[in-house]
C-alpha cells in the first residue's frame, strides 16, 4: 500500500481504518509473544507501517510533510496501543503466576524430621547441663598437646611406667625441632592436660569441666583411635574427698535419670591423684542386657581422686594452701551404657541409618528442668 496515490480525504479514511485494524490486532494478542509478533508485523524492519514510511521519499515535499505527519500519528497510536496491551498482559501473567505459586499454609508440615543429634553430642550436652547446674564452667585445651602438659606436669615424668598405658600418637619431632622431651608434640591421650592449662590461667577457686576429643592407638568394639572424655577439676582451700563423693554421686543419679543408684569407690592408682579411686555403679548384668541402678553387679564408670601436690605445683598453685579433686570419664562409654549401643566403632561410621536409630531430635535440648534426654530416655 502506498500513500501518495490517494486523495487526501480517502487517505485519511484509509489510515483511520488501518489504525482500527492494527489496534484491533494489538488487542487480540492473547499473550506477550503474540503481541511481539504483531509489533514486528507492524513496526518491525519490514512491518506494514515501516514499509509505508519508506514510500514517503517518493512524494513531493508538501505531500511528504502531510503524509509523514499522519503516518507518525498512526505509528504513535499503534505504539501506545502496544504499550497498554503489554502492561495488561504482563499484569495478567503475573497474577496467573502468583495464583499458581500460592502456598497453602494450612497444609501439614513435612511428615518427618530428617536431622538427628549424634549420641556423643547429646551426652556432651547432658553432662554439661548437669555440671553447669552445680556451678562448673566449661574449660578447653588443644587437641595437639606438648609432652609437658599431657604427662610431665601430671606427675608422669619421662620414663614413668604409666606412660606406656597410654598408646600415645607421637607427632614428628621436626614439628618444633626441639630435643627436649617436654617440648615434643603428641595428640592428647586424655583431657587431664586441661587441668594444667586451667591452673596456669587462673588461681583457685576453680570449678571446671573439660569435655573434648582424645586419641590413643587402639581399635576394637570398645576402643577407637579418637574418643571423647570429660575432665573435672575442683580446687579451693577446703576441698575434701567428701566433696568428690557427693559431687559425683549427684552427677551419676542425674545422668542416669534415677532417684537412687548404688555407688562404690574402689582404691586405684593415677599418677596425678593421691589418693585415687574408681567409681563403680550398681547394675544387673545378664547375657543380653545391662540394667543400671539395681542388682548385685558393679560397673566401672570413672576415675577420680584428690589432686596430687606435684600437679598443683606444676600448675602454679600452692599445695600448702589449696587442695582439690579431679575426675575423668569416657563420654562415648557413657553413651553406650545409657543408650544401649553395643559397638563403639559404629559411632564414627557416619551411617545415617544408625544415626536415625540412636540419634536425638534437635528440639529435645538437654536441660535439668526440661528433661535431660528428651522424653526421659524414651525415644
Ligand atoms: N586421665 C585418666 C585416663 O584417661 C582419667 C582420670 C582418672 C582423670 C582420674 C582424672 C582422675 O582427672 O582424677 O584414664
Amino acid at each position: 500500500m502506498t500513500v501518495h496515490k490517494q486523495q487526501n480525504g480517502g487517505k485519511m479514511e484509509n489510515l483511520e481504518s488501518l489504525k482500527n485494524e492494527l489496534v484491533a490486532q494489538v488487542q487480540a494478542a492473547a499473550d506477550i509473544r503474540q503481541l511481539e509478533d504483531v509489533r514486528v508485523a507492524v513496526l518491525g524492519k519490514k512491518g506494514r507501517v515501516t514499509e509505508m514510511m519508506k514510500t514517503l521519499g517518493t512524494l513531493s515535499p508538501e505531500e511528504r510533510k502531510e503524509a509523514g505527519r499522519e503516518l507518525n500519528i498512526l505509528k504513535t497510536e499503534v505504539e501506545t496501543a502496544l504499550e497498554e496491551r503489554k502492561e495488561a498482559l504482563s499484569a495478567a501473567e503475573l497474577n496467573a503466576k502468583l495464583a499458581q505459586e500460592k502456598i497453602d499454609v494450612t497444609l501439614p508440615v513435612r511428615p518427618e524430621n530428617q536431622g538427628r543429634i549424634h549420641p556423643v553430642s547429646q551426652i556432651y550436652e547432658e553432662v554439661v547441663a548437669i555440671f553447669g547446674q552445680m556451678g562448673f564452667e566449661v574449660a578447653e585445651g588443644p587437641d595437639i598437646e606438648d609432652d609437658f602438659h599431657n604427662f610431665t606436669a601430671l606427675n608422669l615424668p619421662p620414663n614413668h611406667p604409666a606412660r606406656q598405658m597410654h598408646d600415645t600418637f607421637y607427632l614428628p619431632k621436626e614439628a618444633n625441632g626441639s630435643t627436649d622431651i617436654d617440648d615434643s608434640y603428641i595428640v592428647r591421650t586424655h583431657t587431664s592436660p586441661v587441668q594444667i592449662r586451667t591452673m596456669e590461667k587462673q588461681q583457685p577457686p576453680i570449678r571446671v569441666i573439660a569435655p573434648g576429643r582424645t586419641y590413643r592407638s587402639d581399635y576394637d568394639a570398645t576402643h577407637t583411635p579418637m574418643f571423647h572424655q570429660i575432665e573435672g577439676l575442683v580446687i579451693d582451700t577446703n576441698i575434701t574427698m567428701a566433696h568428690l563423693k557427693g559431687c559425683l554421686y549427684n552427677f551419676i543419679k542425674a545422668f542416669f535419670e534415677l532417684d537412687e543408684i548404688p555407688v562404690r569407690y574402689r582404691p586405684s592408682f593415677f599418677p596425678f591423684t593421691e589418693p585415687s579411686a574408681e567409681m563403680d555403679i550398681g547394675c544387673k548384668k545378664t547375657k543380653n542386657e545391662l540394667k543400671i541402678g539395681a542388682g548385685t553387679d558393679w560397673l566401672e564408670i570413672l576415675g577420680c581422686g584428690m589432686v596430687h601436690p606435684n600437679v598443683l605445683r606444676a600448675g602454679g598453685i600452692d599445695p600448702d594452701k589449696y587442695q582439690g579433686f579431679a575426675f575423668g570419664l569416657g563420654l562415648d562409654r557413657l553413651a553406650m551404657l545409657k543408650y544401649g549401643i553395643p559397638d563403639l566403632r559404629t559411632f564414627f561410621e557416619s551411617d545415617v541409618r544408625w544415626l536415625k536409630h540412636y540419634g536425638f531430635t534437635p528440639l529435645d535440648m538437654a536441660s535439668m528442668t526440661g528433661g535431660l534426654s528428651g522424653n526421659g530416655g524414651v525415644r
